[in-house]
């Protein structure tokens, strides 16, 4: 990419899409191209085309979608799918049709099966069922993977998959419907401001997770946009795992909360396990660069300062 090159990034006011801008304009990348949803709903066919012929993006990276935890996962099934589908669809059409030099579709790590080898590598998709709560959201994004495939098998363009890990940081979703990182800095704030003295956290605390800081995820994209010549989907994260009672304290420690963490183990774990396999990154020579107590003290700072009234 060149600094002047035109490059849209949708779903710019997310988690990934607002660390992405924050990357671009780092470099200084200068032609950034942003609408907001409701400027440009990316579900409706006419708009993405004029939107595509009017501004001829050169480089796309395509951080929109419907997003949310499982409970608007188990509620709204339909449309997660529909409107998934819907984006993908219409972004990529439009970008083969008004000629995009690349574009990097993003998918989720929950797309790998539920009982997966650890850690999931690139050729396990597609060989298993994946956690029924987010079957209609993953199909939706394991589509989006053949989509890119087809198109630069039969059209020749440059449409690359990718699967980073869960992320956290700036953007980020800190109600009910949040990530396990998010809902933690939240409770912990308030058990702080409510003077408790006790906090009760579901399941053992033993199962292992990666936590991407979302700007390191925006790096890596960057990296990949830039460097990776090959069109085939690719895996990326920290590579660090981290249980969930090790975060806890960690985030406990951030936030200043002095209280005692209770584990209600007759609540479930989940997987023990849900580590990517990021060698193939990593061989080309990139890796996270934010340790997980610096990306904490951001996420948190910027939580009190936009979300807590
Ligand atoms: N968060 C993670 O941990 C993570 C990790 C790996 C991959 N990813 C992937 O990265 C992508 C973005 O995730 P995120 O966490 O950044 O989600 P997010 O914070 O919910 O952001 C989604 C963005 O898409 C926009 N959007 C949704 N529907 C749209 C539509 N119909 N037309 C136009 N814009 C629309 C949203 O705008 P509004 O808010 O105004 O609706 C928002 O700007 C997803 O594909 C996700 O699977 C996320």
């Amino acid at each position: 990419m060149k600094k002047t090159s035109r490059i849209y990034v949708a779903g710019h006011t997310g988690l990934v899409g607002s660390a992405l801008i924050r990357a671009l304009r780092a470099r200084s990348f200068t032609n950034l191209i942003t609408r907001t949803h409701k400027a440009l709903d990316l579900t409706q066919q006419g708009a993405v085309e004029r939107f595509f012929k009017k501004e001829r993006p050169e480089y796309v990276f395509v951080a929109a979608a419907k997003v949310g935890g499982i409970h608007a996962n188990n509620t709204y099934p339909a449309e997660f799918i529909q409107q998934n589908l819907a984006i993908q669809t219409h972004v990529l059409d439009m970008a083969y049709k008004y000629g995009v030099k690349k574009l990097l579709l993003l998918a989720s790590s929950c797309i790998y099966p539920k009982r997966c080898r650890q850690p999931m590598k690139e050729d396990q998709l597609f060989t298993g069922l994946m956690e029924p709560t987010n079957e209609p959201y993953g199909v939706a994004k394991l589509a989006g993977i053949k989509m890119c495939e087809a198109y630069n098998r039969q059209y020749g363009t440059q449409f690359v998959p990718v699967i980073p890990a869960n992320a956290y940081g700036p953007n980020d979703h800190f109600g009910e419907n949040g990530h396990v990182l998010a809902a933690l800095v939240a409770k912990f704030h308030e058990a702080k401001s409510k003077n408790k003295k006790k906090v009760t956290l579901w399941g053992t605390g033993k199962p292992k997770r990666e936590f991407f800081f979302v700007d390191d995820l925006a790096d890596a994209c960057l990296f990949l946009m830039e460097r990776y010549r090959e069109i085939g989907v690719i895996n990326f994260g920290p590579g660090v795992e981290t249980s969930i009672a090790q975060l806890a304290k960690r985030i406990q420690k951030v936030v200043g909360w002095k209280g005692d963490i209770e584990f209600d183990t007759t609540r479930p774990d989940g997987n023990p396990r849900r580590l990517l396999d990021s060698s193939r990154i990593r061989a080309l020579g990139w890796s996270a660069k934010v340790p997980l107590e610096d990306g904490l003290r951001i996420t948190y700072d910027w939580y009190t300062r936009t979300q807590v009234r």
